[in-house]
């Protein structure tokens, strides 16, 4: 497509890719991370539904893990999800950056605007997944939802073993560090160039348009939008099922 004959951002429709390839070990022993239950539903589904939730998310795909792609399209079939939207399973690779590639490979030439949401935090608001979308929309090359941090960080020198005690390095103004969520949102173009030239390990696809000299802008994060990662954190999520379905009557 030529430049002219593309659509401007604020017009082109959205797509979300879901990395749920990741086998969850800090969660302990058990089905791979998004294929285990939240009050009975699987956490990729929740996800699935919470991207979905948005009018502007026309096309969701889904990477699943490596031997898992036959289960999830069985999955998104047994489970009601919205008409409007359209879905892609795609089987995913040792790391998330890889499962992300892969999710890429498979975005038909029309999605202008992309989101990345990991499957492991399957409680986002929809009201966050449109900011980050309406500030693509408005410009900018990529968007992360953030949040201010209640804890004060410390950069260590990491020990050999864990468990040994670690030499305090530096501490970073609290005020101004942020803790980064999903979905982060992209322009297509931006996203894919960054995926196909930086080749160092990252833990989020932000940090790699950031490699690329590109500005990289925060909206406010939810802390519902926090990320599965250990035990305690299946029974937060459940507790904020809970509390919804309280305030929601179902
Ligand atoms: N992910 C992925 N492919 C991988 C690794 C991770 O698609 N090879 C996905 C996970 O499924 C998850 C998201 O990336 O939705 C964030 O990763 P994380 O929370 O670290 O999940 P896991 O890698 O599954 O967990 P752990 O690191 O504890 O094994
Ligand atoms: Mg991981």
């Amino acid at each position: 497509m030529s430049d002219e004959s593309r659509p401007s951002p604020a017009q082109t429709p959205v797509a979300a890719v879901i990395p749920a390839a990741g086998r969850g070990v800090r969660l302990g022993p058990g089905a791979p991370k998004a294929l285990r239950a939240l009050n009975g539903t699987p956490m990729l589904i929740h996800a699935v539904r919470a991207l979905a939730a948005s009018r502007h998310v026309s096309l969701v795909i889904v990477v699943a893990p490596p031997d898992g792609a036959a289960e999830v399209k069985s999955l998104l079939d047994a489970h009601a999800l919205p008409e409007r939207t359209d879905f892609l399973v795609v089987p995913g690779g040792d790391t998330r950056q890889e499962s992300v590639r892969l999710g890429l490979d498979a975005l038909p030439p029309e999605y202008g605007v992309v989101l990345v949401h990991d499957a492991a935090r399957p409680l986002v608001p929809v009201d966050t997944v449109d900011a980050v979308i309406e500030a693509v929309r408005a410009g900018a090359p990529a968007v992360v939802p953030a949040l201010p941090l209640a804890d004060t960080v410390k950069e260590v020198e990491p020990a050999a073993e864990a468990g040994e005690p670690e030499p305090v390095v530096a501490t970073p103004e609290r005020a101004r560090l942020r803790a980064v969520q999903t979905p982060q949102g992209f322009d297509r173009a931006t996203l894919i160039r960054a995926h196909e030239t930086v080749t160092d390990n990252v833990t989020d696809d932000a940090s790699m348009v950031e490699q690329l000299g590109l500005t990289v802008v925060a909206v406010p994060g939810h802390e519902e939008a926090f990320k599965v990662t250990r035990p305690l954190d299946l029974v937060l999520a459940e507790a904020v099922l809970a509390r919804r379905r309280l305030n929601d009557g179902f």
